[in-house]
């Protein structure tokens, strides 16, 4: 029988839950969580009613940048255990009826990869031409301050440009100079990426997320980038985002790698993309990738630079969202997010992680659920887990936060106002274990944590937060439930209400006779508003809110408490 284009597109119904493995479970008391860790908690994520789990890196890593550095594409990382532990765990998966979808991290390898180790040991290496070399600048020498072959800036602080003594040449590094970026130029690398894809997917797993994959194709002229006032560096993101022969190799991967199997799933990560390329990226008639994580709605409360802190404007942050789905509309798909191990917790960003904390979780959690998309869950986000208590710079893990911190206050900023900055923006407030019970630590190991537990694990957890019905995870798994059984959810229009109020999220859903409407107060001051359309609402059936609810509540003239959230429907 052919498959319908529902059953192709089964991710259009489902929840991705992601998991950061070295923060999510301990099997083994080291300290790092590991493989065995993930399978001794799979029932909390059948429970929750999540369909597919996505893998941050567990491979082969000198865990520079925390495992996003693959030493070797083919095997498991002994700190998160065996090649047979991991066979076994997707069985596991396999036999709860979730998928498993896998991190493919190849714009860069680790510079500890074989590939780069031959590539730099001489100008003439087979695998030279598989990384981007270049010479000192025209006129200067190796070494020479700003004898870098470009301006470009790295995304973790100093120059993208390493020198390697060996042969008195640089190679580029968008990210740590641990990070050398791979040449897509080289048909070679393309081949033994593809090859590898192929031999992971011939192991059963379900799909890959893939790392910043719209960096990989770039302007080969390797131009010098604006710089801005006060910029120690240029700008190279235009020159390597959505770069010039990206539609071509993503159509290759799709050809060479995904072409003739079924119920994959595959997601590009892209820092900068536009609504205009995702909706070519995500075009099911071009075959390259199913989604794509966009960033403007996480980067709505950022200065100039991405360590500036702006207040949150709903407006904006509604703008944005609503020109993703009114762009993706008819054609392509979004991903919907709120949190990953990049962002700081959304609870402690964009709600209140304070006495409105149960309310605020849920409020976020509703609307993201309720857009038109494929919703991820980031570990413990369906816990409300918050921001931790970051004390001084020893508390932090993060390469990104800790390179930054040396820089600015090198360069003489007060360490006070750096470190301030980074308790709010660092990625480690989302790293830190995952909050099981209220024991010492938080029963994520036995062992010293890598990273110090939130202390307020004692309140959140998720032994308190099963036994409590009203909990923010079983409001999460109601939400799940809903895209399970209602297809207005997964497959309704989107329609933005009250695109200017400052203080409430409101739009509907509709597909075919159903109707939804969503309505939340997103601070924590009432807020009164007048439903559009409300007489034809009046009669509808309150399907999930945050708060109880008076059957004869008028909706004309609605007062929506604190991080109030309803989501109404209507046959
Ligand atoms: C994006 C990943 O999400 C992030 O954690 C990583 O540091 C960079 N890509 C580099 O791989």
């Amino acid at each position: 029988m052919p498959i319908t284009t529902t059953q192709q597109q089964w991710w259009k119904e489902s929840v991705v839950y992601q998991i950061w493995p070295r923060s999510f479970a301990d099997g083994d008391g080291d300290g790092i969580g590991d493989l065995a860790g993930i399978a001794s908690r799979l029932d909390h994520l059948a429970t929750l009613g999540v369909d597919v789990l996505w893998l941050s890196p567990i491979y082969p890593s000198p865990q520079d940048d925390a495992g996003y550095d693959i030493s070797d594409y083919r095997d498991i990382d002994p700190t998160f255990g065996s090649m047979e532990e991991f066979d076994a765990l997707l069985a596991a998966v396999h036999e709860r009826g979730m998928k498993l979808v896998m991190d493919l991290v190849v714009n860069h390898t680790s510079d500890e990869h074989p590939w780069f180790v031959e590539s730099r040991a001489s100008k003439d290496n087979p695998k030279r031409d598989w990384y981007w070399w270049r010479s000192a600048r025209e006129g200067m020498s190796a070494g020479d301050p700003g004898a870098e072959p470009n301006n470009w800036g790295s995304i973790f602080s100093g120059p993208a440009w390493e020198l390697d003594e060996t042969t008195g040449e640089y190679y580029l590094h968008l990210f740590s100079r641990k990070q050398p970026d791979l040449n897509w130029e080289n048909p070679e690398v393309r081949q033994a990426v593809y090859s590898m894809m192929r031999w992971w997917l011939d192991r059963g797993i379900d799909g890959f997320r893939m790392d910043v994959i719209n960096f990989i194709s770039k302007d080969a002229s390797l131009p010098d980038g604006h710089a801005h006032d006060g910029g120690l560096y240029g700008d190279g993101m235009p020159f390597f985002v959505d770069g010039p022969r990206m539609h071509e190799f993503l159509q290759e991967m799709h050809r060479e790698v995904f072409a003739g199997r079924e119920g994959l799933i595959s997601v590009g990560e892209m820092p900068g993309v536009t609504v205009e390329e995702a909706k070519l990226y995500t075009d099911p008639a071009r075959r390259e990738v199913d989604m794509v994580f966009q960033f403007e709605h996480v980067q709505v409360d950022h200065g100039p630079s991405f360590w500036d802190i702006r207040p949150l404007r709903l407006r904006d942050l509604k703008a944005i969202l609503g020109r993703w789905q009114a762009g993706l509309a008819e054609v392509g798909w979004n991903s919907l997010y709120w949190n990953n191990h990049d962002q700081p917790r959304v609870v402690s960003r964009f709600g209140d992680d304070g006495a409105h904390r149960v309310h605020a979780a849920k409020m976020l959690g509703t609307l993201l659920h309720l857009h038109r998309g494929t919703p991820y869950v980031y570990q413990g986000e369906e816990l409300g887990m918050t921001n931790a208590p970051f004390d001084s710079i020893e508390d932090f893990r993060d390469i990104q936060s800790l390179n930054h911190y040396a820089e600015a206050v090198g360069m003489g900023a007060d360490p006070e106002t750096v470190l301030a900055a980074l308790r709010i923006r660092s990625r480690d407030n989302a790293r830190t274990p995952m909050q099981w019970d209220d024991t010492e630590n938080a029963g994520f190991t036995t062992g010293t944590p890598w990273i110090a537990v939130n202390p307020n694990h004692k309140g959140i957890n998720a032994q308190a937060a099963f036994a409590d019905d009203d909990s923010v995870f079983h409001h999460y798994r109601r939400l799940i439930e809903l895209r399970h059984t209602e297809p207005a959810v997964a497959h309704g229009d989107f329609h933005m209400l009250l695109a200017d109020h400052d203080q409430v999220y409101a739009f509907t859903r509709r597909y075919g006779s159903t109707g939804l409407l969503v309505l939340a107060n997103f601070f924590g001051d009432p807020a009164t508003i007048e439903v559009p359309d409300a007489g034809r609402w009046q009669d509808a059936e309150l399907l999930l809110g945050n708060y109880p609810v008076d059957a004869t509540e008028k909706l004309r003239d609605l007062t929506l408490r604190p991080f109030e959230a309803r989501i109404y429907r209507l046959r």
